[in-house]
């Protein structure tokens, strides 16, 4: 895979198998084979593209959507605010596009992660985009979470889901103490009712809001992506733990 950045700014990931068709003319998928990262490659008429290797994050923007799906802004909160690392245990519902399963399985590497998903249309878009990624490190199930959990001593569980208060118990039972229930929900009656499960975890909510700059004129810009969710972070103490107000 390559990634092409025109003269402006636009960005092309493309395969490379084909030649390619711009707005300036033709690059020739031969040419592009003998191309390294960082170097331009031009189309017959003249005009220069740059040419990188695409990371992850590439993927992911360029990524097919199926549901609504997480935020970059958000997947890093989620990351940062539960600890997770190369060779964490974590488990994701439901996978829609795959948006947060790539993010998170780029980081747990060389560890495996697990999602599940409901509904074969979504697993299908999910799965094109993991494959268009080459990401090889993610196992998407066909399973209900509502109905429990089929992996156990989790360092992480990740829900994008309408009903996250029923997987709570489920979580109890596969989480290692210590390990965290994370719940990603737009509104904050969803979030409450969660919150209201969650005896024996210690948790905190957060939103997440990113104020972009114009440094041109060094104004923020006037518009923004502003609330997303609300992000609950539940960490489980064990049965044995303290019950904390
Ligand atoms: C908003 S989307 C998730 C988007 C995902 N976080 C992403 O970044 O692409 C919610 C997904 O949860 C799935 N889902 C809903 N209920 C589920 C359940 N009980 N178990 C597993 N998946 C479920 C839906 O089919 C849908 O694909």
């Amino acid at each position: 895979m390559y990634l092409l950045i025109d003269e402006k700014g636009r960005h092309y990931l493309i395969r490379g198998d084909d030649d390619f068709h711009t707005n300036y003319g033709v690059i020739s998928s031969k040419e592009l084979s003998k191309k390294k990262s960082g170097s331009v490659i031009e189309t017959q008429t003249g005009h220069g593209y740059f040419v990188i290797e695409p990371s992850m994050l590439d993927f992911i923007k360029k990524s097919k959507r199926g549901p609504q799906a997480i935020t970059l802004k958000d997947c890093g909160l989620i990351a940062s605010y539960s600890g997770i690392g190369p060779g964490s245990r974590v488990l994701e519902a439901g996978t829609g596009s795959g948006i947060l399963a790539m993010f998170l399985a780029n980081i747990v590497s060389p560890g495996r992660l697990t999602t599940y998903e409901i509904r074969e249309d979504f697993a299908q878009i999910a799965k094109g985009n993991f494959k268009k990624a080459g990401i090889k490190n993610i196992r998407l199930r066909m399973k209900d979470i509502y109905e429990g959990i089929d992996e156990k001593k989790l360092d992480v569980i990740t829900l994008d889901l309408p009903e996250p208060w029923k997987v709570v118990e489920h979580a109890r039972n596969s989480l290692k103490p210590g390990g965290y229930l994370v719940s990603y929900s737009p509104s904050i009656e969803q979030s409450k009712r969660f919150y209201n499960e969650l005896d024996g975890f210690m948790s905190e909510t957060v939103e997440c809001i990113v104020r972009n700059w114009d440094m041109k004129v060094v104004r923020p810009h006037s518009r923004m992506i502003a609330h997303t969710a609300f992000i609950t972070f539940a960490r489980w103490l064990g049965k044995e733990g303290p019950q904390i107000e």
